[in-house]
């Protein structure tokens, strides 16, 4: 945590000036910047990070010079205090409401009172980041996984766990450790696999185990968005930018700034877009929609994509200076048949947190229902498996076992993995029926294995999808 405020004194008052340095300049804990007008306090609120302004009435004469009213807007959470003439009392208190200041005092300024201000004013705006930050992570944790809370579960099975990844496998260990790497530099993380393997989960937990921690993490969905959509989302606008830009918005790089901004489905970006993006990278400087004042904004981004970049790139689709850029580290999370020993963890983690929700007692679940869910290839990878075992949770008897019964028609067709031992068989024939026997088989076990999906099958037999199904006539097979 960071113990040093900054607080920027403006006024042209020694006496003031004398006062302040006195409340506040030898305490460590506060760095104080003395500016000698509005204008320039404006240009050092969006320099430095500060967390209070304590401004002389004497400089303001017009509403051009109010500072804190355009700090207000600009820059929320940082404390605000008017000091004024004790002959201005009227037009102070105006000002001051004007600005909403946490306080406004007369001369000649007591330093005792200062000190105590500054606390509170520091307390409250720390409260009100809070504030936002948890509203921010609730409404995300609201819209993606109302369930998320359940997650304070206890670890009973022999599963390890990098904050809300469950896995077993050595894939994921090693993928665990590597985060763990990035999340304690600062490099831009690019986080890629299929649908539902878990790229945001692994991106929250990055966040989670950086030194940005105390600060938001905010999420963008960077598909289907218009470019002007997305610029004044992430950048912000200035209010009558565009049609309908009704008030200043102050974008997600500003507002997690300090923290991570999380940009999903980063392939989906157009080419203007890219060049946008990757000079934010390049300088940190944001620039609202409708504004020419450079802005800067400390975050750190974390990409996802379930396209491959590099495929992208290739093909001229995507800027290979972006892709660089983005890819301080590279971390791809396998498809879950590719680990299916984390079948049974997940499975078991998921029956946990399910039969928690809906307050139903759930034993176990049968050795061939556990085969079955092992065998699926699972396109939907972990979110898939996911949504199964809640549905089976649900309709699972009181105090029973969930058992293959319970499974939804997709596992219908699915052989447990024993159950593909090719045999030979038994009454051998000579060389060509057996061969032919087999060939039967494993044509078979690979179409019901892709759900009768011919192409898929057909590349996973390294045949064309003529040549699959030439063999489907042959052999005179069915979608059971
Ligand atoms: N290893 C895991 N342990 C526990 N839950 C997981 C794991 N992986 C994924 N999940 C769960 O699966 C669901 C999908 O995860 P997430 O949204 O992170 O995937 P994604 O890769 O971002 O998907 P998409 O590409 O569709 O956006 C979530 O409900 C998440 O909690
Ligand atoms: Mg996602």
């Amino acid at each position: 945590m960071q113990t040093e405020h900054t607080v920027l004194l403006v006024t042209l008052d020694p006496s003031v000036r004398a006062a302040v340095s006195a409340a506040l300049g030898a305490d460590p804990d506060y760095r104080l910047i003395v500016l000698d007008s509005p204008k320039g306090a404006a240009q050092r609120l969006n320099e430095v990070q500060a967390h209070l302004i304590v401004c002389d009435a004497d400089l303001i004469q017009d509403s051009a010079d109010n500072v804190l009213i355009d700090a207000r807007i600009s820059h929320p959470h940082v404390g605000r205090i008017l000091v004024g003439a004790p002959g201005d009392a009227d037009r102070c208190a105006d000002l001051a409401r004007r600005a909403a200041v946490y306080l406004y005092t007369l001369k000649p300024v007591q330093q005792d009172l200062i000190r105590l201000v500054a606390k509170r004013a520091l307390e409250l705006s720390e409260l009100s980041r809070r504030h936002r930050v948890l509203s921010r992570e609730l409404k995300i944790s609201m819209d993606d996984d109302i369930f998320s809370e359940a997650n304070e579960f206890s670890v009973k099975g022999g599963w390890s766990q990098f904050e809300k990844l469950v896995y077993v496998s050595a894939k994921m260990a090693d993928l665990s450790v590597e985060a763990k790497q990035a999340a304690g530099t600062e490099l831009p993380v690019l986080i890629q696999g299929e649908t539902g393997t878990g790229k945001e989960l692994l991106a929250r937990a990055i966040h989670y185990n950086s030194n940005r921690m105390n600060s938001p993490m905010h999420v963008q969905n960077c598909g289907g968005v218009s470019d002007e959509t997305l610029h004044s989302e992430l950048f912000g606008h200035v209010r009558g930018a565009f049609t309908g830009a009704i008030a200043d918005r102050l974008g997600l790089f500003r507002a997690a700034d300090g923290g991570t901004v999380f940009l999903d489905e980063i392939s989906e970006i157009s080419p203007s877009f890219q060049v946008s993006l990757l000079r934010f990278l390049q300088e940190g400087e944001v620039k609202p929609l409708g504004s020419d004042v450079l802005q800067h904004a400390d975050v750190r981004i974390i990409a996802a994509s379930n396209r491959p970049l590099r495929e992208l790139v290739e093909k001229g689709a995507f800027r290979r200076d972006l892709y660089y850029r983005l890819k301080g580290f590279e971390l791809h999370i396998p498809a879950l048949r590719d680990r299916p020993e984390d079948i049974p963890a997940l499975t078991q983690f998921f029956i946990e947190k399910y039969a928690g929700v809906v307050g139903r007692r759930v034993v176990g679940i049968t050795q061939d229902a556990l085969a079955k869910l092992e065998a699926y290839d699972y396109p939907g990878n972990v979110r898939e498996l996911e949504t199964e075992i809640r549905r089976m949770v649900a309709i699972a008897e009181q105090g029973g076992y969930i058992a293959a019964r319970h499974l939804s028609s997709v596992f219908a067709h699915v052989r447990a993995r024993s159950d593909d031992a090719i045999e030979l068989p038994a009454d051998c024939g000579n060389l060509k029926e057996m061969v032919e026997a087999l060939e039967k088989r494993v044509v078979s076990s690979s179409l019901q294995r892709n759900h009768w999906n011919q192409s898929r099958a057909a590349e996973e037999l390294g045949l064309s999808r003529v040549g699959l199904a030439n063999k489907i006539k042959r052999y005179g097979l069915q979608d059971a």
